[in-house]
């Protein structure tokens, strides 16, 4: 049995891909399986948190105990987010939201007859952490960052921009870890901190080592 050390805190995650559609039948999303997000959440109720779960599609089993919200839309995504963030004292954002969505739904679907090429409109998603870094009040936030280049660099950048609390920095150009795997190598970013290096563990051991930190910097603030 786990320490019950996040008693009486709400955490709020997000999970898995968001798809975006383009008629009936298809859609536009990405490689995200959902399986850190919901490591998170699984870590956080069997420590004793209040844990609401919003997710995209996936086929993962539901940990028990979670408030579970299905989405399937970053704009949907977005919606539950600023739902349930007022109360949430730890935000963990661990969806790969699609940056972009088509400009039309298509009622019917789209018909290939007569044609040689066809484009696509697409438009700007929200950036839903950018969007809760903005509207910040007791929560620590956290956020993921998925690089094939200059993890650092570009981590950092994120982190600032963000206004993040935490950014879980991951090279997804490796086959070993990351997308779909059940093992994850990150290193993660503070503000005003040297970066740390989690070397390769267990998503469950990830998400563990997430909340060690936020109850840390919890802690700290209180005093
Ligand atoms: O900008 P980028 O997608 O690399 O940043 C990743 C972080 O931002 C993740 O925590 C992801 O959940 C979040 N994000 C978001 N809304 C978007 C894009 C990313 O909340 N539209």
């Amino acid at each position: 049995d786990k320490q019950q050390d996040l008693q009486g805190k709400c955490v709020l995650i997000s999970a898995g891909s968001t798809v975006e559609p383009l008629d009936p039948v298809r859609y536009l999303s990405n490689n995200s399986t959902g399986k850190m997000g919901f490591s998170i959440a699984q870590a956080a109720q069997q420590r004793g948190a209040e844990v609401i779960l919003v997710a995209g599609p996936n086929h993962l089993a539901l940990p028990t105990g979670v408030n579970y919200q299905p989405v399937k839309t970053a704009q949907q995504m977005e919606q539950k987010m600023l739902e349930f963030y007022p109360q949430a004292d730890f935000v963990i954002m661990a969806a790969a939201v699609a940056d972009f969505r088509p400009m039309r739904t298509a009622e019917q679907k789209i018909k290939k007859t007569g044609l040689d090429q066809l484009t696509l409109e697409l438009v700007r998603n929200p950036d839903i952490l950018l969007e809760l870094g903005n509207r910040k009040q007791q929560q620590l936030l956290v956020g993921f960052a998925a690089e094939t280049q200059q993890l650092l660099a570009n981590a950092t950048a994120k982190m600032q921009r963000k206004k993040v609390d935490l950014l879980v920095a991951n090279d997804v150009s490796r086959a070993d870890v990351g997308f779909g795997t059940s093992q994850n190598e990150v290193v993660f970013l503070r503000p005003q901190a040297d970066p740390q290096l989690v070397s390769k563990r267990s998503k469950s051991a990830i998400a563990d080592k997430i909340f060690d930190l936020l109850l840390d910097l919890d802690h700290q603030r209180r005093k």
